[in-house]
């Protein structure tokens, strides 16, 4: 049995959380992050969780299952709930799994003893010695990591990364095919939102580029096309999860974006209602690659 990697002693700023239209968010200059941290939007991370499953047909594409297997160590960048990570080490219980966020959002029901949460800022580096992981695994923080951020923290993985490990990101692109009008304009004040605090909406497809720049080997870039309520289960899945991403995502979009709450909430439900008249659909990418 591998033991599990220990965390170097870092600066762990006590994040502050405010509540805004009834929604829990950060309330911290020092995070970037502005969708809510609270019951309902782990319910929508559960949603899109299983989603994921059924997108990837299991967990994680890297060719890591016979290492996983035996025993290796595993690191989950801002894992939020830890629905991943608690699968991952259920899946595989000869190796330990550590998932770190900025919100104390983590699941405690049927944790096996393999995986650890803690809260940390990766922002500001991971509390990690160099080369403590043999896989690290970090997914949709499009909304979470400015530009400069999302490069330091690929930097970051490759740093914390043994020789030969593994690093695999999925990314949500702002960007949806064939959208409705109403699609339309939500994209374009999400992209406004991002924006107004560095993050980029097409970070997605940059991310290969960000992983050559740190000098990984053999990067794999995958796209993905998820159907917004068309096209039978993963649809009506996604229909679903975005019943409450939209209602998430207006926290963020009314600070930032040109839009009244008003608006936005009237173009939302007219979005979630002309779905079978589109057949709209969002970009994902998936990229892994070799230290
Ligand atoms: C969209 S959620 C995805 C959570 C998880 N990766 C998943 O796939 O279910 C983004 C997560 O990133 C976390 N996050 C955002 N900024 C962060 C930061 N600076 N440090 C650590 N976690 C952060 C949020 O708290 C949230 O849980």
């Amino acid at each position: 049995m591998v033991t599990s990697p220990s965390m170097v002693e870092y600066d762990n700023v006590d994040i502050a959380f405010q509540f805004k239209d009834g929604r829990k968010v950060v309330a911290d200059t020092e995070v970037a992050y502005l969708l809510p941290s609270d019951s309902t939007e782990v319910e929508r991370l559960r949603l899109n969780h299983n989603l994921w499953k059924l997108m990837l047909g299991g967990l994680f594409k890297s060719p890591l299952a016979e290492s996983l297997e035996k025993g290796i160590t595993v690191l989950d960048v801002g894992c939020g709930p830890g629905f991943w990570t608690r699968d991952m080490a259920l899946l595989y219980p000869k190796s330990q799994f550590i998932g770190i966020d900025m919100a104390n959002v983590f699941i405690t029901a049927d944790l096996p003893s393999n995986v650890q949460f803690h809260i940390v800022n990766a922002a500001k580096g991971l509390p990690f010695e160099n080369a403590s992981f043999d896989f690290v695994f970090q997914r949709f923080l499009v909304m979470g990591f400015p530009t400069e951020t999302y490069k330091h923290s690929v930097q970051e993985i490759k740093r914390v990364l043994k020789p030969q490990g593994k690093i695999e990101i999925l990314e949500l692109v702002n960007h949806y095919t064939d959208p409705s009008p109403a699609f339309s304009k939500i994209s374009s004040w999400i992209d406004q939102a991002l924006s107004a605090r560095d993050m980029d909406s097409y970070i997605g497809d940059k991310i290969s580029s960000f992983l050559q720049e740190a000098g990984f080997h053999g990067i794999k870039d995958i796209n993905y096309s998820v159907p917004i309520g068309w096209g039978g289960q993963v649809g009506d899945l996604y229909l679903a999860i975005q019943r409450l991403a939209l209602p998430a995502v207006g926290v963020m979009v009314s600070q930032l974006a040109s839009v009244t709450n008003e608006e936005y909430k009237r173009t939302s439900k007219e979005a979630l209602t002309v779905t079978d008249q589109f057949h709209s659909s969002t970009r994902f990418r998936l990229i892994c690659a070799t230290k």
